[in-house]
């Protein structure tokens, strides 16, 4: 399994010879004007929620690669009355995709769309693809339902909100590691603007006094699972 960090929370997951784009932010974030989107591969696009930051760019890169989006009710509905393929999920609830197993997990946060309409609860995502297990949280506090993701997938890696005020903070994240019960911590959803910027050291060091590894790519860089 390959991960790549397109800045915010925008990942590319390469597993299976599949390719899943998670939440698509790059045109609007000016970190990110050196990857071009319309290079981008995408087998599918997982929403975690409606907001802007996580959709932005959703709709211009199903165009190019006809890619199925898969997400929450709500945010499935209104992109297939766009014309889109989509797959719609709720929470708790798993399917077997060609990749692997892709099960939609409980997260705390909102989830409108830009013009304020509903897109549903927001959600996070457990892939349990080909030999390595992954979970992404999306934006979200810190919630004791992380709890029962170890109850039945042994986690790999954790990707984490960690820049603060709009989800869960450096502190919070730790206590997320012991919840989902892996040390392996990938940081997300930090620096893009300036209510969630935060000291790279600072957190490395947070997670490493508690024999953690956080991991903070720069952006279009990959890690190998
Ligand atoms: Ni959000
Ligand atoms: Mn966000």
């Amino acid at each position: 399994m390959k991960i790549t960090f397109y800045g915010h929370a925008c990942l590319g997951i390469e597993v299976s010879e599949v390719h899943i784009l998670v939440d698509p932010f790059i045109s609007g974030n000016p970190k990110a004007s050196d990857i071009d989107i319309t290079a981008l591969k995408a087998d599918y696009i997982l929403l975690t929620h409606a907001h802007q930051d996580h959709i932005l760019d959703a709709e211009t890169i199903a165009k190019n690669t006809n890619a199925v989006i898969v997400s929450n009710y709500e945010v499935a509905t209104h992109y297939e009355k766009l014309g889109f393929e989509v797959h719609p999920m709720n929470h708790g609830g798993q399917w077997d995709f060609e990749f692997g197993n892709l099960k939609y997990v409980n997260a705390i946060h909102t989830s409108s769309f830009p013009d304020g309409s509903y897109g549903g609860q927001p959600g996070g995502f457990v892939i349990e693809g080909e030999r390595k297990n992954i979970y992404i949280a999306g934006d979200t506090a810190l919630t004791m339902d992380m709890k029962l993701i170890p109850l039945q997938t042994q986690l790999d890696l954790a990707i984490f909100p960690i820049g603060d005020n709009f989800t869960m903070g450096i502190d919070d994240a730790i206590l997320a590691s012991d919840f989902v019960q892996c040390d392996k911590i990938l940081g997300y959803h930090f620096d893009t603007f300036g209510y969630i910027e935060i000291d790279h050291e600072e957190a490395k060091r947070k997670f490493f006094d508690k024999d953690k590894d956080l991991m903070l790519l720069d952006i279009g860089e990959s890690i190998e699972l």
